[in-house]
């Protein structure tokens, strides 16, 4: 695989986090006059491509939305369809681990099959150790529940109003422990968040791009980077 075709590649600089709203399947799949799953179907092969490509070019971390707290409301066999490519995937992790890719799965997993929840601390587990990219992978996850389950902590551990300080706040979410996202990818030509890392966004730089996810390709993401390299973050500074 090419590696940033660009001359240029020693100037540039890797975010050090970048999440991506995988959204679009629905779309590419009617284009082709092929149902939704085939949409599903095809951007989990993307995710797949893209995590080994940000895995090779030494991307810290990498955080996918791959379902939303609000994408139960979608027809049951559409939500059944997905949640049979998430047990495919997590059935063939292991190849992930032979990778290097250490796997975490942020979101509320309460309201998952029994069988999937123990795939997914199987994979998490099996892939603990790895020292390549650190790949969160979003399932059942908004951000407004987050910070609901963040808040009820805080409430349950009755810590006093001085003592709640933006680490706590930060400390209780499932990105616990990592970096803020420095740079948010949406294709699919929708230019809104719903409902992803609201809190771990403040300062990140976005880019959006009319590509359907299922048609995502490294060229695209590293198109991107070299967005981010020309933006100019200055943190509420000069
Ligand atoms: C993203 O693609 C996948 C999920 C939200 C699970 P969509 O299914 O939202 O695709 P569009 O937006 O309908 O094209
Ligand atoms: C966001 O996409 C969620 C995921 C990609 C998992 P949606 O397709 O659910 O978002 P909306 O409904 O267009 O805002
Ligand atoms: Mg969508």
């Amino acid at each position: 695989m090419k590696l940033f075709r660009n001359r240029k590649i020693k100037e540039r600089t890797l975010p050090e986090h970048i999440a991506i709203i995988m959204d679009g399947n629905g779309r590419w799949a009617k284009k082709r006059s092929l149902p939704r799953s085939a949409g599903h179907a095809a951007g989990a092969k993307t995710f797949k491509t893209i995590a080994r490509y940000c895995n090779k070019i030494g991307l810290k971390y990498l955080t996918v939305y791959a379902f939303s707290t609000e994408n139960w409301k979608r027809p049951p066999e559409e939500v059944d369809g997905i949640m049979n490519l998430l047990r495919d995937y997590l059935k063939d992790a292991e190849n992930f681990k032979q990778e290097n890719i250490r796997v975490k799965f942020i979101g509320d997993p309460a309201p998952l099959a029994d069988d999937i929840k123990q795939l997914m601390k199987k994979d998490e587990d099996g892939s603990a150790d790895a020292t390549g990219l650190k790949l969160n992978i979003a399932i059942n996850y908004g951000g407004r529940d987050e910070l609901v389950r963040a808040v009820r902590q805080i409430a349950g551990e009755e810590l006093s109003p001085d003592e709640i300080t933006e680490d706590e706040i930060a400390h209780r979410l499932y990105t616990a422990g990592m970096p803020d996202p420095d740079f948010i990818i949406r294709p699919s030509g929708e230019y809104r968040l719903s409902n992803f890392l609201l809190w771990q966004s403040a300062y990140a730089e976005y880019w959006f791009s009319d590509v359907l996810w299922p048609d995502f390709k490294p060229r695209h993401l590293e198109q991107a980077i070299d967005d981010y390299n020309r933006r100019s973050r200055r943190f509420g500074g000069v």
